[in-house]
């Protein structure tokens, strides 16, 4: 037997008792004729002594571990004299009787402590010492209680787990694909699903009624912080149900996960704002309501005064940072290099401080009355000690993003992004379609599958950017945790979409014809959603990437850097294939 107990595991209850502990090798310290080792496991670390005056034999053979050595130890649980209150298994040590060598080990290439002294990239290369360090370790664990929360939940809400096939045909909606040539069909290739949609529609269509999976997702997109090319969605969808229903729903999962895994009780039903308004009020369709500072419009007030800037903008808003008029001309400085950063692309800024005695002094006095400036303070309801910010621009959409970020810039200097802070809401009557600049046509805005409004139905002919949707986003802290529709259950209007779309019959026929199909044999009404797992996690545990939620993540460039991945084929697999490659620039050189 390896051992008889974990690492974490033994008390002061247990004092006296004969065991065998197997782990790797934290640390090493000899002091005086005592040498200590942390012997560390997933389950904690364990003192382990070794008396040079007892058996130098065996204390010299500890004095030569090295770090990350397997070792494995048998002694006896005795009560520490200096006990360590920071460690469950503070209270006891084992003495040691005897000391075998697992395995040795290379000097890591970074410490395998809390705090690393490893970059990045180093910790990817060797991924598998990183999952060693507990911060890392910790959130694979929060993952997996996780994901058997969800299915706890789903499963006793009537839910069937059911799997979909990986390799499926491309679509040309959404995100680009990565896609997997097909040896046995020369020329043809597979498609890595994006998310089974149009898969778990087909299963309603075959009356499974409520379907669920926890699915690898992918999709070539531009990397960021909250996402990865490939990434896992809580995937759910059912039959016989309205928007109220779905939303209803998942609004419990989202409980339930707070409660089991978080420990916050969210009694409150999540506010509900449509998407015109969170555009309006926080120029995101993701806000974060941890905090306010909702925008507020100053076109009436600020324009026609002389002043060109604002006398020329398509719009002009502000928001007001509660007690922050005592920002120094620097800190102003910085805010208005923050918001002309080419990233987010405003002119500059207007700011305006409310002074004790209530009068407004601001950076364009010369061009208001303080009238006018009292109108304004009005309009953010702001008082003494309160700072105004004011952006400007001559495309409304535009505007309302950059003011976006310099109100999540304020939020995050003014300590009002809280970790431990939960603000959850849905975004709800989603517009059915958005314009692409790209393609110089109307783009689905959720996916080609969703349901208008039945009331704007009838402006799909006449006015289609008008048309709302069936559809809702999740959203925690600013970050959209999920989203889905009700989908469309009828093969005409789902062909009304596809043509709305740009789609020529035969090409919707080609791309969807299994789907249009499919719904002309008694296809329920149905909708759903799908969670963003990683996202769930790295919310929980409060961390600033979903990389860190993932045992093996891609890096910014997509790469896998332990498996150095992607990485050429050899030729006698592309002669397989019957693939030859255009030659490609060296994107290293
Ligand atoms: P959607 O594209 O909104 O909807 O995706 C659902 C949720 O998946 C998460 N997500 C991601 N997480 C990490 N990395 C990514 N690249 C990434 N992309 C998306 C988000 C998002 O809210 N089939 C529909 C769902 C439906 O209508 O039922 C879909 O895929 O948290």
């Amino acid at each position: 037997m390896y051992r008889t107990n974990t690492c974490g595991e033994l008390r002061i209850e247990d004092a006296g008792k004969e065991v065998t502990l197997a782990g790797w090798v934290q640390r090493v310290r000899k002091m005086g004729g005592m040498t200590f080792l942390d012997l560390r496991d997933r389950y904690g670390i364990t003192q382990i002594v070794f008396n040079n005056d007892t058996d130098a034999a065996l204390c010299e053979q500890a004095n030569h571990l090295g770090r990350e050595f397997v070792v494995q130890v048998k002694g006896k649980v005795a009560e520490r004299t200096a006990k360590n209150p920071n460690l469950p298994t503070g209270d006891v040590e084992i003495i040691a009787t005897s000391l075998n060598v697992l395995n040795p080990s290379e000097v890591p290439p970074f410490t395998i402590e809390d705090e690393s002294d490893g970059g990045d990239d180093l910790r990817m290369k060797y991924r598998y010492l990183d999952l060693r360090r507990n911060p890392v370790r910790r959130n694979l664990e929060l993952r997996h209680r996780m994901t058997m929360e969800v299915r706890r939940y789903l499963d006793s809400k009537g839910f069937l787990e059911i799997e979909t096939p990986m390799l499926v045909g491309s679509t040309p909606e959404g995100a680009r694909d990565f896609v997997v040539p097909s040896r046995m069909n020369p020329g043809c290739f597979y498609a890595l699903p994006q998310s089974p949609q149009t898969l778990k529609q087909l299963l309603m269509v075959s009356g499974m009624d409520r379907y669920f999976q926890i699915v690898k997702c992918f999709r070539d997109e531009d990397l960021r912080a909250d996402r990865q090319p490939e990434f896992t969605q809580i995937d759910c969808e059912m039959s016989f149900v309205e928007q109220e229903d779905v939303i209803n729903l998942f609004e419990g999962m989202a409980k339930h996960l707070f409660k089991e895994l978080r420990g916050v009780e969210l009694s409150e039903p999540f506010v509900r704002m449509p998407w015109s308004d969170a555009m309006k009020y926080y120029g995101s369709d993701k806000p974060d309501l941890r905090f306010g500072m909702r925008f507020v419009e100053l076109m009436d007030i600020m324009k026609g005064s002389g002043f060109a800037v604002f006398d020329n903008a398509a719009y002009i808003g502000g928001i007001c940072a509660k007690g922050a008029a005592g920002y120094t001309r620097k800190q102003l400085d910085q805010l208005t290099d923050f918001v002309k950063r080419p990233q987010i692309g405003a002119k500059g800024m207007v700011y305006a401080r409310v002074e004790a005695d209530g009068s407004v002094k601001s950076s364009v006095d010369k061009f208001y009355s303080q009238e006018t400036l009292q109108k304004m303070k009005e309009a953010f309801a702001a008082e003494p000690g309160d700072l105004i910010l004011i952006l400007s621009g001559d495309d409304a959409m535009k505007t309302r993003k950059q003011l976006c970020e310099l109100r999540l810039e304020m939020g995050n200097r003014l300590g009002l992004r809280d970790k431990n802070k939960f603000a959850c809401l849905w975004v709800v009557d989603f517009p059915m379609f958005e314009w692409s600049d790209e393609e110089q046509r109307l783009m689905a805005m959720h996916h080609p599958f969703t349901h208008p409004k039945d009331e704007d139905i009838p402006m799909l002919d006449t006015d289609p950017a008008a048309v709302r949707a069936d559809a809702y986003d999740m959203v925690v802290n600013g970050v959209e945790v999920g989203g889905g529709s009700i989908r469309i259950h009828d093969s005409e209007l789902q062909a009304k979409m596809f043509e709305i779309l740009g789609f020529t019959p035969e090409k919707a026929q080609e791309q969807f014809g299994f789907l249009m199909n499919a719904f002309k044999f008694g296809a329920p009404p149905h909708g759903g959603l799908a969670y963003g797992l990683d996202r769930w996690v790295s919310l929980f545990a409060g961390l600033d990437s979903i990389r860190d939620c993932i045992a093996f993540p891609k890096n910014n460039s997509g790469r896998d850097v332990m498996l150095e991945a992607p990485a050429p084929l050899d030729q006698k697999q592309l002669d397989e294939l019957q693939l030859e490659l255009a030659p490609v620039e060296d994107k290293k050189a």
